[in-house]
């Protein structure tokens, strides 16, 4: 999970523009970071341990056109100088950068090796810099010892490389992203979209087995067919992102922002129910069919698929499946041919994710999948995609895209709803339901700010903390604790409140926060408000986000002021003052929520 950068162009300041670029890419790793710049026949490498403002702060050099960038969250090697990226050949006439990770590097090395390469590095990478040189040594032009250098690896791959004395980067890339930026006088290349978006809107997608060389005026790809390559015509694609979106603005972190941005990102999704509609009449004839439905995702997407089940059970009747994307060909033999697989994916990019989704197609179902980021390699994957519309995700703990998908979901059900019963769907119903829980999240968000600012002093000096749901809202409780632990590193646990006692009980003890998410359908609440004085009368410090009208006594109490609750949509609401809780006491603590310790946005690793 690192993220590499390229642009060529015909102007200089290509060192600035490789760093800005690099520095909206950090979300994906940020152990260390470093540029390579062709500097006539030459190139001039800076890398090292840190961040690129750590790292690059001070780069003295002339101005080059051609250069590579990265950032990155270290897999093969320890976290040193030495394997930073770029790496270079023995004679330093050619540098990459690499996102990925190579099997049999080992082997490949110590060939290199008997042939007197030396290395510098423990990095699988760096085998790449010294096969391109063997093979321009023995005489072959830069192109085909570079797609000749590529055709052996295995593994996952995004590569840019340069090379002295060219103004050309060759790319490559297979199951790791890698996007093509298209300028004016000069090309670009990146990890993703958002790193070039400042840039361009015109990108073109590099699939698996493909191979590129941009220039300023040129961009060719080729697909690589056992050692040769043959030319392929790739469709330019606009990107309506604002590059605005990637900005901090007035916010210390991303998180906040995209905590704050809520609000207009379900108003999006309401604005535009109508794209729902031909996906959930799919689902509605999947249904009928009698065709088995399962979802597929991983972390927060994954807890918004446990929603998507409790919602297919409770509204269409019907049974799907939720499984955890890392265990999906371990469990998902079953999967058979015309069955419905719905993989739910903020980057598009997560490694696990599209190892289901290509077993899933070996097993001969039908893929489509629920996604943010256009053009990411699961839409192309996929049978079909429908977007979640909420705009780039830099924090590194999700939260707009949760709410977002939460809505798509539900959308789509209430549409397929209708297409079941007989009855024509109703968008603008819809609309208007969504647009309400955006005003209520909208009008509650200063007051639970307001709230978390105070509970994150207490929670802030707390071990362990425990959050139990109940129904909708037991994956709420699962995606509080993992906002929590994630970017506070405070152990933190969510469970389905009538299980607690099958166990987990025996972990209170006094002081220990419980956070209860109280349902809205009364019948449940007399249960949970059982469950909540089981943890109390063990000495728990309780808290409960409720619904307005209900009284607590001696519970720390988040009442959410909203005139017509509804079981269905709490989860949507309840979750805001749960991530609050976790940005605010992260913050307390002194922690980054949006470079949390050892992760990575997109996780394009298995
Ligand atoms: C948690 C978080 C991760 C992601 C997971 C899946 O805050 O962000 O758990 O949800 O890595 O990522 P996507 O949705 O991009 O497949």
């Amino acid at each position: 999970m690192c993220g590499i950068v390229g642009i060529t162009r015909k102007r200089g300041g290509v060192i600035s523009e490789i760093k800005k670029a690099l520095k909206k890419l950090e979300y994906r790793g940020y152990d260390s970071s470093g540029i390579a710049i062709v500097n006539g026949n030459s190139i001039f490498v800076i890398k090292g341990v840190g961040t690129i403002d750590e790292v690059l702060s001070d780069v003295k050099l002339e101005d080059g056109t051609t250069g590579i960038g990265h950032t990155r969250w270290a897999t093969h090697g320890g976290v040193t100088d030495d394997n930073a990226h770029p790496h270079t050949s023995c004679d330093n006439k050619v540098a990459l950068v690499h996102n990925g990770t190579l099997d049999d590097f080992h082997y490949l090395r110590n060939k290199l090796r008997e042939r007197g390469h030396v290395f510098r590095s423990e990095t699988d990478t760096e085998v790449v810099a010294h096969l391109i040189e063997d093979k321009v040594r023995s005489g072959m032009d830069r192109l085909r010892a570079f797609y000749e250098s590529i055709a052996p690896l295995s593994g996952s791959y995004a590569i840019a490389a340069v090379f002295a004395g060219s103004n050309e980067i060759f790319l490559a890339r297979n199951k790791s992203p890698l996007v093509i930026g298209l300028g004016e006088g000069e090309n670009y290349c990146a990890s993703d979209i958002t790193a070039l978006l400042h840039l361009t809107n015109r990108f073109i997608f590099l699939d698996d087995g493909e191979v590129a060389v941009i220039s300023p005026d040129e961009v060719r790809v080729w697909r690589l067919v056992g050692q040769e390559v043959i030319p392929v015509e790739k469709e330019v694609k606009e990107v309506s992102w604002s590059p605005s979106l990637i900005d901090k603005g007035s916010y210390p972190h991303f998180m906040l922002k995209e905590i704050y941005e809520q609000p207009h990102v379900l108003r999006q999704i309401a604005d535009n129910v109508e794209y729902y509609l031909k996906f959930s009449q799919i689902l509605a004839e999947s249904i009928e069919t009698g065709r088995r439905i399962s979802f597929v995702a991983a972390g927060t997407s994954y807890h918004a698929s446990l929603v998507g089940k409790y919602l297919f059970s409770k509204r269409l009747k019907a049974q799907s499946d939720s499984i955890v994307a890392s265990e999906f060909l371990e469990w998902g033999d079953f999967i058979g041919v015309d069955d419905l697989v719905i993989p739910i994916s903020q980057s598009g990019e997560t490694a696990d994710v599209l190892e289901a989704v290509r077993r899933a197609k070996d097993l001969g179902a039908k893929v489509i999948s629920i996604v943010n980021v256009p053009g990411s390699t699961l839409t192309r994957l996929s049978d079909e995609t429908v977007y979640m519309m909420a705009g780039p995700e830099i924090g590194v703990a999700a939260t707009k895209t949760y709410l977002a998908e939460l809505a798509v979901i539900y959308s789509v059900v209430k549409l397929a709803e209708s297409y079941i019963e007989g009855r024509s769907p109703n968008p603008e119903e819809v609309r208007k339901t969504i647009m309400e829980v955006s005003r209520v999240v909208e009008s509650n968000l200063p007051f639970m700010d307001e709230v978390s600012v105070k509970l994150s002093e207490s929670i802030s000096k707390k071990r362990d903390v425990y959050y139990l749901g109940r129904g909708i809202n037991y994956p709420t409780s699962l995606e509080g604790a993992l906002k929590l632990k994630e970017i506070s590193y405070i152990h933190a646990e969510g469970y389905p409140a009538g299980e607690y006692k099958h166990g987990p009980l025996a972990l209170i003890e006094e002081g220990v926060p419980a956070i209860v998410l109280m349902p809205v359908n009364p019948d449940l609440q007399s249960k949970i408000i059982y469950n909540l004085m089981e943890v109390k009368s063990r000495g728990a410090m309780t808290i409960a986000v409720t619904p307005e009208e209900l009284e607590l006594e001696d519970v720390t109490v988040i009442k959410v002021r909203w005139d017509r609750p509804t079981e269905e949509l709490s989860p949507l609401v309840y979750i805001v003052p749960l991530q609050l809780l976790a940005y605010r006491t992260a913050v307390k603590l002194g922690r980054d929520p949006d470079k949390p310790r050892n992760l990575a946005k997109s996780v394009t690793v298995e």
